[in-house]
């Protein structure tokens, strides 16, 4: 089987909080990247706020970084659906991913499996829009061991009517961030990701057969930082990172992008 290629996200959430920030922001990481990488590099995403997408499109060029968007709407433009964005939208414009199913988006604004699914489905209808799918157990959850039957429900649900030739390597990635470690300081242990990477494999598995199982990436998420990208890379099951607070300095996000 080929080696996965490592893949390490920053999650802006929804900062900062002007546009002003956010290019002084882009232009750091920019600078940063634009001598240092290599091909051997991991592949590189950050997820702006919408308003953002294409100065960080315009300012990342050069940089080999890739854009995506933390969400999409429900519904194909063009169409009476105020507010929203399309993954029509956000492919033409050049964006690489949708982020699909953060836990935030879960818990504080109503984002089903069943919402999360039919996303997936029109994001997949656009060439070369690859998705990553949040996926995990609450605090809760995770005591009363059920971290594997949550995690097997929402892929499920999830990836629901999508079949093996749906996937190719690039077109999805699944991101394990367990509650408990999102934005609180105490990140899962390397083995702790590893066993539940191992559990969403499985999954995978049993869903698309073990060839495409095996190349579909990984991400762990949640307090990932500078100290402990390492420890988590060298878990053979942990395939990259999706960053939040830590992505939002250049200095910090590039140190994590040079530790895996
Ligand atoms: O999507 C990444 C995120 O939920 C993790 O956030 O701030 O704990 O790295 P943070």
């Amino acid at each position: 089987t080929p080696k996965r290629v490592p893949v390490i996200a920053g999650n802006w959430k929804l900062n900062p909080n002007t546009l002003s920030e956010a290019t002084n922001l882009l232009k750091l990481i920019a600078s940063n990247f634009l001598y240092h990488r290599s091909a051997s590099d991991p592949e590189v995403v950050i997820f702006p706020p919408y308003p953002f997408l294409m100065p960080a499109l315009e300012l990342l060029e050069g940089t080999g970084i890739k854009v995506g968007a933390q969400n999409c709407a429900l519904q194909e433009s063009p169409g009476a659906f105020t507010g929203e964005v399309s993954a029509s939208m956000i492919r033409s414009m050049g964006c690489d991913y949708v982020m699909l199913g953060h836990s935030e988006r879960r818990t504080l604004f109503g984002e089903t499996d069943a919402k999360i699914n039919a996303k997936a489905h029109l994001c997949l209808k656009q060439p070369g829009l690859g998705i990553i799918l949040c996926i995990g157990e609450t605090l809760e959850e995770y005591q009363s061991n059920l971290l594997e039957s949550v995690v097997e429900m929402q892929l499920k649900k999830g990836l629901a009517g999508l079949k093996a030739e749906d996937i190719s390597s690039s077109s999805l990635i699944i991101a394990y961030e367990p509650c408990w470690a999102i934005n609180t300081g105490i990140a899962a242990t390397p083995q702790q990701a590893n066993t539940a990477h191992m559990a969403v494999r499985r999954t995978l598995t049993k869903l698309f057969g073990a060839d495409v199982a095996q190349s579909i990436r990984i991400q762990y998420g949640g307090s990932v930082k500078p100290d402990n990208i390492e420890d988590l890379m060298a878990m053979p099951e942990i395939d990259g990172a999706l960053v939040g607070g830590a992505s939002l300095t250049a200095d910090g996000f590039t140190r994590i992008v040079d530790g895996a």
